[in-house]
């Protein structure tokens, strides 16, 4: 039996990878390279020591997606990574955002219908949740109010993915509602590596560090927190991988619709990440203090308790190993997988 991996080449979708065939799975990895690229399947290999499947296709192609399940008789489960991920592009490509991060869920669901697949585990997000009502944030706090394209479309396709749980009683759905993955592997081999410019925070400081950027521009000082920066439940890239193997294991008990948080637990200020990095890199990182950025909430973070106790898993690792843990990636990829 195997795992089909959505997605599996960008940057959640490889660390997750990783901790699948750790974990002693078999996987086929699915993915156009859109906003990935061979060299991080690659590299999933060597730290792994082990050889999968790989297909390159777009998942908003039904009759290559048929083709793939057909040809790949042994899948059993499905992790669906793949989508469009950038929150202020979406604003301005709503038609790209909902046709393609709907597509490819809609083609993948369709193909398990008709192969019997019927585990999936969906990569979702706290920005479900909207300006929360409350933190820490359950999972019984209410969902919607989601400002842009990019976080409405997560909160569509769980809408969509609820409504399959109700249709067929035989399907297993679990939602992971991530937080703010940062961080990459301990060898160094794999890590984020956004196209251009990066729109967020710990990439964004990353690429200071490394000199590729001048200064950290901080989005406002006058929030409601302990120093006015923005505060984030910031969790590992490994931590966040080994909660999709634990949602696997789950499905395996059919526990049918399985709603859940992925975070720490513990929020940290852009001005405490920013220490948390210089100590990383042992360097000063200059930064300077801009305007709030629009659709921005002062505090999120996670309460983790459900994970804890339905899925068995906890966030091992803390700021000072997330930040050291990025650094060695970008240090020794200044220009990411190109080299
Ligand atoms: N920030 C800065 N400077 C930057 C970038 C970010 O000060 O250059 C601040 C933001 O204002 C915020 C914090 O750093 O307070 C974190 O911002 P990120 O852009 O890193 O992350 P967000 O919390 O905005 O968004 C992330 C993911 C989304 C997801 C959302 C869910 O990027 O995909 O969490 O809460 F939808």
């Amino acid at each position: 039996m195997s795992i089909l991996v959505c997605g599996g080449a960008g940057y959640i979708g490889s660390h997750t990878c990783v901790e699948l065939l750790a974990a002693g799975y078999d996987i086929v990895v699915a993915d156009n390279y859109y906003n990935s690229c061979p060299e991080a399947v690659r590299r999933v290999k060597e730290i792994s020591g082990k050889d999968f499947r790989f297909v390159e296709v777009d998942l908003t192609d039904a009759e290559k997606v048929e083709q793939l399940f057909a040809q790949n008789p042994d899948i059993d489960s499905v992790i669906q990574f793949a989508a469009y991920k950038a929150v202020g592009e979406s604003v301005g490509k709503p038609i790209e955002y909902y046709t393609n991060n709907l597509a490819t869920t809609l083609t993948v669901l369709a193909a398990m219908r008709r192969h019997g697949v019927n585990n999936l585990v969906f990569s979702s997000s706290a920005t479900v949740y909207g300006d929360p009502e409350k933190v820490p944030i359950d999972e019984n706090c209410r969902v919607g109010g989601t400002t842009n394209p990019y976080g409405t479309s997560k909160l569509m396709n769980e809408m969509m993915l609820t409504d399959c749980c109700k249709a067929y009683p035989e399907m297993n759905v679990a939602l992971l509602r991530y937080f703010n993955p940062i961080g990459a592997h301990k060898s160094g081999l794999i890590g984020e590596d956004p196209n251009g410019i990066p729109n967020n925070l710990v990439p964004y400081i990353a690429k200071v560090a490394v000199g590729a950027l001048e200064k950290v521009h901080v989005f406002g000082n006058d929030y409601p927190t302990p120093d006015g920066t923005g505060v984030r439940d910031y969790i590992h890239v490994v931590d966040l991988a080994k909660g999709h193997v634990a949602a696997i294991k789950k499905l395996e008990q059919k526990p049918g619709l399985f709603i859940c948080n992925l975070g720490t637990g513990k929020g940290y200020s852009v001005l405490d990440v920013i220490k948390a990095y210089e100590k990383a890199c042992g360097k000063t990182l200059p930064y300077v203090i801009d305007p709030r950025r629009p659709g921005d909430i002062a505090t999120v973070y996670a309460d983790p308790t459900k994970a804890k106790n339905e899925l068995g898993w906890q966030a091992q690792y803390g700021i000072e190993e997330m930040c050291a843990d990025s650094w060695k990636w970008q240090s020794m990829n200044p220009n990411g997988y190109k080299g």
